[in-house]
């Protein structure tokens, strides 16, 4: 197989963690036989250094012509004082729209080797397996009218929450597909007892729902579903909510993997590139000091790998690979426990792409 990936580095330690991802691809390709082309471009900060804009045309260009995106992360205090639209977070905003990624996936898989590292009880990790659907192009991010003006009561600003019937539809549909090949069980979170975006979305599960009838629909305010994550978190199997909400809930739901440096994701449109990244941020404090956990984004590597390749065998092969890591006890820093030596990003990354090699020659 042959494939073209996008690789967007961005900011922070973006370039740290997605480059040992590359070498991860690589790995995969020689291990199986694949050619994986990479091509870089800019997004986030550096683009907006470099050219003035944190999306550039060109590297919107690349994303559109190529088989998979690979993005570390974007933003950085350096830019945090510039207007809306000359923001790092803006770049990505405008990949997700401009290539209708509706769909974000993101799993939390619990590790047992880093049951410890989590600031939850292990009892309470036990048998958690789920699954976040979060709307990617609608809400609050992209709602209109949107900004501050002068009133006679001093400034006023406004964010707009908005969300068309086919958009709801059709995150909803992949939802359902998703939960259709797990455990059937899909929770809906909303805020249906306040927000009218919120009771539309809930009559339109319901609708749907009937086309699913093997599927267990079940409807939580988002409230209570921040307080089950961390009540009961093995409750949940797939769960689907919009834009802001995911947003917090995914963040919440990382934790009950131990790190935020665990957690991957994919986003998906119809028929186009996917986008393959780690939840986490730029972590700016941490940036070029080969301190950064790579295995979000390896696990994202393993998602690009199934979703958008159909590489089943190779995806689960990276996987076991993360989990031996762990499993014969090397951490990063992120993931060690106080006074437990740390792997560097590279270190990692070599140990990964070491444990692939030999589980694949045996
Ligand atoms: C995420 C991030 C982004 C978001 C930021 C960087 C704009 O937090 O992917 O979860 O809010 O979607
Ligand atoms: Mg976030």
């Amino acid at each position: 197989m042959i494939k073209q990936i996008a690789v967007l580095p961005g900011d922070g330690i973006g370039p740290e963690v997605t480059g040992e991802a590359v070498q991860l691809l690589e790995e995969v390709g020689i291990q199986f036989g694949h050619t994986f082309h990479f091509q870089y471009a800019d997004i986030g900060g550096c683009a907006l250094d470099k050219t003035g804009t944190p999306l550039p045309e060109e590297t919107l260009q690349l994303c559109r012509e190529s088989d998979a995106i690979l993005l570390g992360a974007v933003g950085g205090p350096k830019w945090d004082h510039g207007p809306g639209e000359k923001r790092p977070e803006a770049g990505l905003l405008g990949l997700r729209k401009e290539l209708q990624l509706y769909a974000n996936l993101r799993p939390v898989i619990v590790f047992p080797a880093l049951a410890n590292a989590s600031s939850l009880k292990a009892e309470v990790l036990e048998g958690v397996d789920l699954m976040i659907i979060r709307e990617l192009t609608g809400g609050l991010y992209f709602g209109q009218p949107r900004g501050r003006k002068q009133t006679d009561q001093g400034l006023a600003v406004v964010d707009t929450l908005y969300y068309t019937e086919a958009e709801i539809e059709r995150v909803l549909r992949k939802a359902f597909e998703i939960a259709r090949v797990r455990k059937k069980h899909l929770v809906s979170v909303d805020k249906a007892n306040v927000l009218d975006s919120s009771r539309l979305w809930r009559e339109t599960a319901d609708r749907i729902g009937k086309e699913y009838p093997d599927v267990k629909l079940e409807h939580m305010l988002v409230d209570n579903a921040a307080m089950q994550l961390v009540r009961k978190p093995s409750q949940f199997d797939t769960v689907v909510t919009e834009n802001m909400f995911g947003d917090i809930l995914s963040d919440e739901a990382a934790m009950l993997s131990g790190s935020l440096g665990m957690l991957p994701s994919a986003s998906l449109s119809e028929d186009g590139p996917g986008l393959y990244e780690p939840v986490h941020g730029s972590a700016p404090d941490i940036a070029g000091q080969n301190l950064a956990n790579p295995l979000a984004t390896f696990l994202s590597v393993a998602m690009m790998l199934k979703y958008s390749f159909h590489l089943e065998k190779e995806a689960q092969a990276v996987e076991q690979a993360i989990r031996k890591v762990l499993d014969d006890g090397y951490r990063t820093r992120d993931l060690a426990q106080e006074g437990e030596p740390a792997l560097s990003t590279t270190e990692m990354g070599e140990k990964v792409r070491a444990y692939l090699k030999q589980e694949i020659s045996v």
